[in-house]
């Protein structure tokens, strides 16, 4: 079997690779390496032996997707990462987040309506829940008005699936709407290799723990949590990276009940920030230099994961604890500031 993953070489896509490599798949890699570098393929080649194959191809080239499909006839499912994930920087440049998120999932799925037949899974986001009203929460939670152009293009993106699942009987396809991926494989490998400073927790805090940062500021301690600071979900990355082949041997194996679905993938566990340093703190074995800021605008109270109905229907289940996760990712620092 021949799977296409788009945005192969970034941080979910490559761990993504790897277990799809280790099940036995093809792979075959598009990625315009924005975000990325090649040198990713040799990470993920000592990992499973195995070179995936790989394009530098950039999506927003409608006539380079016509090409690469005409001569890539036999590809039996596509997992799209690319996309620009920046919160702050999609307010700043929201036509390229619109162009780069949505212009690039046409694409596609033009081309894989044209076949007989397309299995089809899509990265999403809990972001689209906003503020939930209830935790944890369940994929029948409402979708609220999206805080920022990143935000409304999971939501926008997820509604060009259902539209194109609905008029297309050949397409079949599943959304995976991650709460925090971190960690890094545990090989270290591969893992995550944020450009310029980080805005996403746990690369900061790993950053700041090897001195590339001074300290890390935590964005409020007022919220009506258990500590005052905010609740996420935090996945490691390789559980996330199984649910995607998992979620694809439902499609491939027609065992979905409809032609479009859509899974969280979190653990289920709630974290608040503190918690998340003194994670860092207890598999470092370092102090981490922190101090309370005022909030973030945007940031949502708590966000964690109901994930009874990929437990359920997919037989996935997160099995990485906040500390394997954060061993990781502390590996994965300490390799490639050596
Ligand atoms: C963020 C995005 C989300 C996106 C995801 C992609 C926002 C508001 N949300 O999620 O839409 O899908 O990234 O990766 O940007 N924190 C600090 N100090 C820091 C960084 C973060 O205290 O330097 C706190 C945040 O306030 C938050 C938690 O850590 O409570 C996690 O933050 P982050 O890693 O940015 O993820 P999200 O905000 O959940």
């Amino acid at each position: 079997m021949k799977i296409l993953v788009t945005g192969g070489l970034g941080f979910i896509g490559s761990h993504t690779v790897v277990e799809l490599q280790n099940e036995g798949y093809q792979v075959v890699i598009i990625d315009n390496c924005s975000n990325a570098s090649e040198d990713v393929l040799d990470g993920i080649t000592k990992i499973t032996g195995k070179q995936p194959d790989f394009e530098k191809l950039d999506l927003r080239n409608k006539v380079d997707v016509l090409d690469f499909f005409s001569r890539h006839k036999n590809i039996d499912g596509v997992i799209h990462f690319a996309a620009s994930k920046a919160v702050g920087e999609s307010v700043e440049k929201p036509l390229l987040y619109y162009e780069n998120n949505l212009s690039t999932l046409v694409y596609l799925l033009q081309q894989l309506s044209a076949k007989n037949k397309a299995h089809f899974i899509f990265s999403s986001s809990c972001t689209v829940y906003g503020q939930a009203d209830e935790m944890p929460i369940t994929e029948n939670a409402p979708v609220k008005p999206a805080e920022s152009p990143y935000g409304n293009t999971k939501q926008i993106g997820e509604e060009i699936i259902r539209d194109s699942c609905e008029v297309f009987s050949n397409l079949q396809a599943i959304s995976l709407r991650y709460f925090n991926p971190m960690g890094a494989h545990p090989s270290a490998e591969i893992g995550e290799l944020p450009l310029g400073i980080p805005q996403n927790l746990v690369p900061f805090i790993t950053q700041t723990g090897i001195g590339m940062r001074e300290q890390l500021s935590v964005f409020g301690d007022d919220y009506p949590t258990k500590d005052g600071t905010c609740i996420r979900d935090y996945i490691h990355v390789v559980d996330l990276a199984k649910a995607h082949v998992v979620a694809l041997k439902r499609l491939l194996e027609g065992k979905n009940e409809k032609n479009y679905e859509v899974f969280n993938v979190g653990t289920g566990t709630g974290s608040s920030v503190l918690e998340v340093i003194k994670s860092f703190e207890r598999v470092s074995g370092e102090e981490l230099n922190y101090k309370i800021v005022g909030r973030r605008p945007g940031d949502v109270v708590s966000a964690y994961a109901d994930t009874s109905r990929a437990n359920r229907v997919l037989g996935w289940k997160a099995e990485s604890t906040l500390d394997d996760a954060m061993r990781s990712a502390w590996l994965w620092e300490k390799k490639i500031r050596a």
